[in-house]
């Protein structure tokens, strides 16, 4: 059915926006469930295509999205991990159990050297995190000296393990929810501690240091790393998941639910704004050049385990619920690309919102994947405020904007344009206008774009069904007018269109941020009604 009138939104592509950060498109890999050994690693004798044991398949898929950063081995496993039962003969190597995910057998055949060859492959960035929990500083000095140094005896060690040439580390963090799993600590001791970590390791010029931060929107956490560390890191972190219910001991189905769960999910992701403005703006008071990066290195849906699953392994399905989360997750962070400047979606194969699900013949691409791939083009554009006079979506207690959207424009000259449509079965038609840019003949003639859709709220794509929800072109549901273009979006959809800059105007690169930035303008986008 087609919701009365057109939804209007302007995109102020006069007013270029900060850099998005490549690095907002980042994943997470943790030694849980099938996340590293079978999901990433099935080691060199396996009969599935691998690369010295780590899957084919996973890579060249991965590819594809331009992974720019990837953080490793966890979690609440980091707290648990020592680094040097991962290096070295492999058979060799000692075998434990994962005590933070169910004592699953953990063979240690996945370490530094597999995790950075896998990082190569794919091409992201490595992020490390160092052990705080259950570590100690001269560990985490140690290591970082194993992965980046030349002629000490930490570098003698990885050149007998085979490696020669130092790694590059662009981030390492130190532990991982201190008030939780990494801890418990107060904000307070664990600054203490942090300050520790630091020093041990010492000044990293290359490499961001990385503090643990707060759980959701718990500013006093930030107010105390601010104040009593902040010198010593380059970014401090928070995590926040999506439940349909906002309940931990009861969080929601993954598939056969309502429209209550539908909504409830969205305007749970939704939160992500407040979570990010609560902490910016406390970060704000002690840091107002912005040199502090604020890092939401894990976020995703989190339903509950399905009949049949472990729940230790926190696999999960996933579908067109999880594309909307994951395109209105991305266009907040791009909005909000003046201060969060990393993300990390949990996690990036077979444990909860997995761009991959693997099995015994192959990978499935979830909705999560495609809505990545579909997004990897804003990496490193220039952030556009969009203002949309969108309808409210209502149902029972709940009310979201029935349309979200996210703009930028590309170096190479492209604008684009995300939107999403929450609306379980509406069709809504939008118009979007850009003052001063597209009424060019040359311009919106050249705009292409994709949907991802699906024929149910709970659709999912899995072994039997892969391709369930896959993007297709817009084709006529994209049409040119003067000054903007019209989209007919589909019920619960995603759509990403690219346009032609008319006069092939290329936008120099905005800083992101950082000491010696000016804080860039901010981006206007509604998140909330
Ligand atoms: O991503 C799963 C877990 O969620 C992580 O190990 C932990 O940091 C968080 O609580």
């Amino acid at each position: 059915m087609m919701a009365t009138g057109p939804v209007r939104v302007l995109v102020r592509a006069d007013e270029p926006g900060p850099t998005i950060p490549p690095a907002l498109h980042g994943q997470f890999v943790e030694h849980l469930g099938a996340g590293v050994y079978g999901g990433i690693w099935v080691g060199e004798d396996s009969r599935i295509p691998n690369a010295h044991g780590i899957r084919r398949d996973v890579v060249e898929a991965l590819r594809r999205l331009h992974v720019p950063v990837v953080r490793w081995p966890g979690g609440c496993f980091a707290d648990r991990y020592h680094w040097r039962d991962g290096v070295g003969e492999r058979s060799r190597r000692p075998r434990r159990v994962n005590t933070s995910w169910g004592d699953a057998p953990e063979p240690n055949a996945f370490g530094t050297h597999e995790f950075m060859e896998f990082a190569e492959l794919i091409g992201a960035a490595p992020y490390l995190n160092a052990n705080v929990g259950t570590g100690s500083p001269e560990e985490a000095a140690e290591w970082t000296a194993y992965l980046t140094s030349d002629g000490t005896k930490e570098a003698d060690l990885r050149r007998r393990n085979g490696r020669d040439r130092p790694w590059r580390l662009p981030y390492l963090g130190f532990g991982n929810e201190p008030w939780g799993c990494g801890g418990p600590m107060s904000a307070s001791a664990y600054a203490a501690r942090y300050r520790q970590f630091a020093a041990a390791v010492g000044p990293l010029p290359a490499t961001w240091r990385i503090a643990a931060g707060a759980s959701g929107d718990d500013p006093a956490w930030t107010r105390t790393l601010m104040a009593e560390a902040a010198p010593h890191f380059d970014a401090l972190t928070v995590h926040q998941y999506t439940l349909p219910t906002g309940d931990w001991a009861a969080k929601g189905a993954a598939r056969s639910f309502g429209e209550d769960e539908w909504i409830s999910t969205i305007a749970a992701c939704l939160r992500m704004d407040a979570v990010v403005r609560t902490h910016a703006t406390v970060m704000d008071a002690h840091d107002p050049g912005r040199r502090v990066a604020l890092a939401v290195d894990e976020w995703g849906t989190w339903y509950d385990p399905e009949p049949g699953v472990d729940p230790a392994t926190l696999r999960q399905p996933n579908g067109i619920r999880d594309a909307l989360v994951a395109a209105i997750t991305l266009g907040v962070f791009h909005a909000h690309a003046d201060r969060v400047r990393m993300a990390n979606v949990a996690q990036l194969v077979n444990v909860l919102q997995a761009m991959i699900l693997t099995h015994d013949d192959g990978i499935v691409l979830t909705p999560t994947y495609h809505v990545f791939e579909m997004y990897r083009r804003f990496q490193g554009a220039r952030a556009l405020a969009v203002e949309a006079d969108t309808p409210v979506y209502r149902h029972g207690r709940w009310a979201v904007p029935a349309v979200l959207a996210s703009a930028a424009l590309t170096l190479d000259g492209r604008m684009l344009l995300a939107l999403v449509n929450t609306r379980p079965s509406d069709e809504l038609e939008v118009t979007a206008e850009v003052p001063g840019g597209m009424a060019s003949s040359t311009g919106v003639g050249r705009a292409r774009g994709r949907v991802l859709s699906a024929p149910r709220l709970d659709s999912v794509n899995d072994v039997d069904s892969p391709d369930a929800v896959v993007p297709a072109p817009l084709g006529r549901r994209l049409r040119a007018r003067p000054g903007g273009l019209r989209v007919d979006l589909p019920p619960r959809s995603v759509a990403v269109i690219e346009l032609a800059w008319p006069d092939r105007t290329v936008m120099p690169p905005a800083s992101s941020g950082g000491s010696a930035a000016r804080p860039p303008s901010s981006v206007r986008t509604p998140w909330s009604v």
